[in-house]
Order: structure tokens, then sequence, then C-alpha cells
């Protein structure tokens, strides 16, 4: 990874720190976007001191704030010329409905508006790359969606239940991941996505009810971050995946996500969506 530049979000904790750390010590430069700048500082300086490179360094961006996220991406283009790997991994689950500073509900606009306009944003520097990657973090549970997401009610203002909220993210992930995978047909760019594996970090330790007797229960099972990291450190450094764009994995092998997620017409109405939401379509049109 030499010569490469990196940004992992949500790399302060949890499997985003761990490859960020693996993608350091194999000699990238990495970028690590994180919303507090003490516990961003400290993985720095962890990351620097495990693995002797000091071209790790720190920007921050609130996910679930598209001013945060402009921000940082026009910073970040100050800085850099090219981008080689996006890993957009900052996610959470909320067990209530939380609206944001631009007024949606909040697991929706990190887990899923946050890496599609984080993406969009650095899409020039990644195809400035002689072969970008984008690695977009989803998860097993996407399949609990299995009606695909609830486009009458995206916003969760109806009906709100923590899981089912966060799997429909989730679920957005892959749809996002081989939406853009065609829209990226011919560049040098790739986009997967991938299931992490059940991990003890500090993920779901904010549930409770159901939820909590749920990660309470799987506690024993569960995997370390370093473990969890590997499928995403797979998928941004690989050369095996060179030239592999548009499929879901887990494991460092590649499966089948859910009968949902493959839906054409759904994939096209949430890009759509997406970009209406975050002014992305408005920007597109003033650039044409
Ligand atoms: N843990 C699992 O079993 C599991 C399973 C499947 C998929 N995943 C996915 O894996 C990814 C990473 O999860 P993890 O297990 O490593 O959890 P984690 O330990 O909780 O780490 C999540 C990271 O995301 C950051 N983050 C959350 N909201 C953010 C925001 N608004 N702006 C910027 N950063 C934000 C957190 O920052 P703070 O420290 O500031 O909160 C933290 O750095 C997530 O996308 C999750 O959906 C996890």
């Amino acid at each position: 990874m030499q010569g490469k530049v990196v940004v992992v979000t949500g790399a302060n904790a949890g499997i985003g720190k761990e490859a960020a750390k693996d993608l350091a010590r194999q000699g990238a430069e990495v970028v690590l976007v994180c919303r507090s700048e003490t516990k961003g500082k400290q993985a720095v300086d962890e990351i620097r001191c495990e693995t002797g490179n000091e071209r790790v360094s720190l920007m921050l961006a609130d996910m679930s704030s598209q001013a945060s996220i402009r921000a940082f991406a026009d910073a970040f283009k100050k800085k850099y010329t090219k981008l080689d790997v996006l890993l957009n991994n900052a996610g959470l689950v909320n067990m209530e409905r939380v609206t944001t500073v631009d007024g949606l509900e909040a697991t929706f606009a990190t887990n899923h508006l946050g890496y599609f306009l984080t993406t969009l944003l650095l899409l020039d520097l990644l195809k400035a790359s002689e072969q970008g990657r984008i690695v977009n973090v989803s998860s097993g549970a996407h399949p609990q969606a299995s009606k695909g997401l609830d486009f009458d009610d995206l916003q969760h203002e109806k009906k709100f239940s923590g899981f089912s909220v966060y799997a429909q993210t989730k679920l957005a992930n892959i749809m996002f991941t081989y939406e853009l995978a065609r829209r990226l047909e011919g560049t040098s760019v790739t986009v997967n996505a991938l299931h992490p594996g059940v991990i003890a970090s500090n993920f779901g330790q904010n549930t409770r009810g159901l939820m909590k007797f749920f990660v309470n229960a799987a506690a024993p099972f569960m995997i370390t971050p370093v473990k969890g990291a590997q499928t995403s450190i797979y998928l941004a450094s690989s050369p095996e995946v060179a030239g592999v764009t548009g499929k879901y994995f887990a494991s460092n092998r590649e499966r089948k996500s859910s009968k949902a997620s493959y839906d054409v017409a759904a994939q096209k109405r949430l890009w759509d969506l997406s970009e209406e939401l975050t002014g992305m379509r408005s920007a597109a049109r003033r650039a044409a």
C-alpha cells in the first residue's frame, strides 16, 4: 500500500480503527475521519505508535451532518490530488427516532446518506487514482429488511423500530454499491460492500430491550475487531480484487446479498432520493 492514500470513516474505534491500523502497517498514508477530536487524536497516536507509520492523520467530520461532510471533503481536496481507497465504515444503531441538523432521521442519514455524500464528493479524486476503490461496510443484518426499503416512510416518521431501521440502512449500503458500480462502468474505480461478522465492539452498546438481549446473547460468539476488520482490509488492499466491482463480500469471499438488494428499480429510486436529500442533484444539474 506504499504510495496509496486511504480514507477511513469512523476510524477511532472498532473495525474502522483496526482496518486503518492494518493499512498503515502496509505503508499507506491513512486519513482517519472522526467526529470526536479527542478520540480521533488518540487513535492517530495509537496507530502511529504501533505501526511506526507517521503518515497517519486526523480529519474531522460528523457523518450525520451534510455541512460537516462537505467541509471535510473541501479540506481533503485542498490537501490531496488523489484518493486510492475510501472505506465508508462509520455507522450506528439508534433505539429512538432522532433527527440530524439537516432534519433527517439520524440512522439513515449517517449510515446511508453519509456514505453516499462522502463518496460522491470524493469521486473525482478516486478517479484520479490508478485504481480507486470504494469499500462500503454493510451488515449481515440487511436481509432483515426483507420487504426492501420503505420508500413511503424513508424517514420513519410513521413507525420507528431501531433494528428494522438499521437493517434498512445496511440494505441501502448494498443497493448503493450495486447502482454506483453500474454508474462507474468504464472507469478504473471499483465499489464493493461487505458484512464484517458479528463483532465485540462499541456497536450496539446503546441498545436496550429485545435488541440488548440479542446483543448480550451473541456476546460469547462475537469476533474481535481485528478479525472483523479483515474483509474491509481485503477489499481495500488485496490485488485479488483489483478488478472486482459491484459485489457483496463476507470473510473475504463473494456472497449473495438479500433478494431485495438486487431490485434495480429500487436501487435507482434510492439513488434519486439520495441525490435529492443531499442536494447533489442540483449540483449535477448546475455542472451539466
Ligand atoms: N459490530 C458488529 O457486530 C457489526 C456487524 C455488522 C456490521 N457492522 C458495521 O460495522 C461498522 C463499524 O462498526 P463497529 O462494530 O466498528 O462499531 P463501533 O465500535 O461503534 O465504531 C463505529 C464508528 O463509527 C463512528 N461514528 C458513528 N456515528 C458517527 C458520525 N455521526 N460521524 C462520524 N463517525 C461516526 C464512531 O464514532 P464515535 O466513537 O465518535 O461514536 C466509531 O468510530 C458500522 O457501519 C456497522 O454498521 C458492525
